[in-house]
């Protein structure tokens, strides 16, 4: 962890997963963990129950569109989120870049997030073919590039999740030194922008119980971004009480 940061985030995607019932099981469950900060990303449609009913975590949205209130049926805005409470979205995850998102248009969210007081976790992360190709850092750049804003918003925070595409949801996870190899050069790209040392980077990508305390130990690892692993209070809970040990 960064010595400059202030604590570890550990926070939980649970993806297109849930119901009200699991997220009741969630809440009953859930040990809140001291000396952390402890965050889920929930689906849409859960975002306020699980809000009400887990104590000791935020809880977040996993997207947002990039309109304001009106004709765009389907679509969540910014000061919908804002509205019943969310404090936190995620933005440019792999799924959502895969399922054509541009990174132009991760950056556009990001934006309206920020300006209605969100705070945001930034996915970025390469495909195994750009790995392979020595293409990591220049990805990783051009993510950050498009994504973030050019004036860093008052108010709210901005973290990055640097999520390998070819270790979420494989079993695969990255080394602690290749989360950390990353972890460095994404620290090396915000160099210069908003208050630099203090932005949280997280590693994910089938981090669980026993591999989670070797991320959080390397300098440029602030905290998790946990996906299969979170669906489970009681694993969420047990990799929070292992980066805290
Ligand atoms: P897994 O932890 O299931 O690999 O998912 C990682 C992820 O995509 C979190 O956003």
């Amino acid at each position: 962890m960064n010595e400059q940061s202030n604590r570890l985030l550990i926070a939980g995607n649970w993806k297109a997963n849930g119901s009200l019932a699991m997220i009741e099981d969630w809440g009953a469950g859930f040990k809140a963990p001291e000396g952390l900060d402890a965050l889920v990303f929930a689906p849409a449609p859960y975002l306020r129950h699980a809000a009400d009913r887990i104590a000791g975590a935020a809880v977040g949205a996993q997207d947002l569109d990039d309109v304001d209130d009106g004709a765009h049926t389907g679509c969540v805005t910014a000061r919908m989120l804002a509205d019943i409470g969310c404090r936190w979205t995620l933005a440019g995850h792999s799924e959502r870049r895969q399922a054509g998102e541009s990174g132009v248009l991760v950056g556009a969210k990001l934006a309206r997030a920020a300006a209605a007081g969100i705070s945001v976790v930034l996915c970025v992360g390469e495909s195994q073919a750009e790995r392979e190709a020595g293409r990591l850092e220049e990805v990783l750049r051009s993510q950050l590039d498009e994504g973030l804003p050019a004036a860093w918003p008052a108010g709210v925070e901005i973290a990055i999740a640097y999520e390998p595409v070819w270790a979420i949801g494989t079993g695969l996870a990255a080394s602690a030194a290749d989360a950390q190899q990353a972890g460095a050069w994404i620290r090396s790209c915000l160099a210069g922008r908003g208050a630099d040392g203090k932005i949280r980077i997280l590693y994910g990508g089938s981090v669980k119980a026993g591999n989670a305390a070797g991320f959080v130990g390397q300098p440029d690892i602030d905290g998790l971004l946990i996906g299969g692993a979170s669906l489970e209070a009681g694993s969420f809970s047990a990799i929070c009480a292992e980066v805290l040990a």
